[in-house]
């Protein structure tokens, strides 16, 4: 079956910020289609996975999410709870109230989603390998009550999450291009700067490609690389310094739920900590956001790029990995800004920032009203005072 994609459209310059002809470069037709392929082959791998559990006669009969979770271990009704929405958003199930039905043949081809990607966003592979992976691991979360952490970071899908994390990846590079233009702001001469789960490394290998191309790296005088991850943290250790020169860089296991104090990081020591989809994790947020005020030096600004959601209701398909992983269905609830786990809305993270003492809250791109137009547009770098 050809593959529809529906149409395809560019936001307007002026819905982009001041930054915006630098914001603009992003949106071309190629990342455009990859990020909508992405969710369509979500969606077909949502259902898939369903068949894999061999659920399919109890969708055509009709299910709700509690009839789907009798008997199953208690951990599989949050990532249930937002397949099936999901699915019905993407019109692979109907919805009548509480139950959701599986009606005719749904056109489920993976191969085609991935051929019309190689013609119009070649070398994204990577972005549909992941999503084929979690199908593969993830049944014993459902069938044995596994953990998610240890069925999708071992070491056969490690590779891909670290071909995920690149700057080369259209689906990811928005993540980092938008932290990157909040943060080049205001950055003083003699910068420490910390970087929180730092992961890949793909945010320091920018950082110092385009602080060399533009001439303010020198402006860093300490580039604090962190991850809880020793993984990540001993590949860094190894390439980094090649891979991303003229960074003075230092390494450290860092992990943001614990005081960072007790962790080797002063108070008050620093101009900048910066996280790329990392913050949401934190188990209790506000704690979290006090400590990193504190770590930063009057005039400092943390500056985190995040996932963003127009409305807490909406499934974005980007969470589909992250509803089997504790740290991230298993944080602190608070009705005032997260009266749910997920990404956030760009006003939650405001209210959070706020209430944690931060001022001066920008965000890159302004997320309305680019989200009202856009609802899919589901990135954004948001830069806080100390
Ligand atoms: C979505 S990845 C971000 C990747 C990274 N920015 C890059 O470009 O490669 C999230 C990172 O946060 C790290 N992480 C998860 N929980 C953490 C925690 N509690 N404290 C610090 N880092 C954490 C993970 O190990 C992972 O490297």
């Amino acid at each position: 079956m050809a593959l529809s994609l529906g149409p395809i459209q560019a936001p307007r310059l002026d819905l982009l910020g001041p930054r915006g002809p630098e914001i603009a470069r992003l949106f071309t037709r190629p990342f455009l289609v990859l990020h909508r392929a992405s969710g369509l082959y979500t969606a077909r791998i949502c259902l898939l996975l369903l068949y894999d559990l061999g659920w399919e006669a109890r969708l055509r009969a009709g299910t709700t999410l509690d009839g789907l979770c009798e008997g199953l271990p208690g951990q599989v009704r949050k990532p249930l709870a937002w397949m099936l929405p999901f699915l019905a958003i993407e019109g692979l199930l109907t919805q009548a109230g509480d139950v959701f039905t599986l009606n005719g043949e749904p056109d489920l081809d993976l191969a085609g989603i991935r051929d019309a990607m190689e013609t119009e966003a070649p070398g994204h592979g990577a972005n549909f390998d992941l999503l084929d992976g979690v199908r593969s691991h993830i049944l014993p979360f459902f069938t044995e009550g596994k953990a998610g952490e240890g069925l999708l970071f071992d070491l056969a899908l490690f590779p891909l999450w670290l071909a995920y994390f690149r700057n080369e990846n259209l689906g990811y590079f928005p993540n980092n291009l938008l932290t990157l233009l909040a943060l080049r702001e205001g950055l003083p001469e003699g910068a420490r700067v910390l970087e929180l789960g730092a992961g890949a490394g793909s945010f320091a290998q920018l950082l110092a490609r385009q602080g060399a191309e533009e001439g303010w790296i020198s402006r860093i005088a300490e580039y604090r690389f962190t991850d809880v991850a020793p993984a990540f943290l001993r590949r860094a250790q190894r390439d980094l310094k090649a891979a991303a020169p003229g960074l003075p860089l230092s390494f450290q296991l860092l992990d943001l739920n614990r005081p960072l104090g007790d962790q080797g990081v002063a108070a008050a020591s620093l101009d900048a900590i910066v996280g790329i989809n990392v913050l949401h994790v934190a188990q209790d947020l506000e704690a979290t956001l006090r400590d990193l005020r504190s770590r930063l030096k009057p005039g400092g600004r943390l500056v985190i790029g995040e996932c963003l959601k127009p409305d807490l209701d909406t499934p974005l398909y980007l969470e589909f990995f992250f509803g089997f992983i504790k740290s991230f269905t298993g944080v602190t609830l608070d009705p005032r800004w997260r009266p749910r786990h997920g990404f956030l809305t760009p006003e939650a993270w405001d209210a959070a920032l706020r209430h944690a003492g931060f001022s001066d809250i920008q965000h890159t791109p302004p997320p309305r009203p680019l989200m009202d137009l856009h609802p899919t547009f589901s990135v954004g770098a948001i830069s806080a005072l100390y």
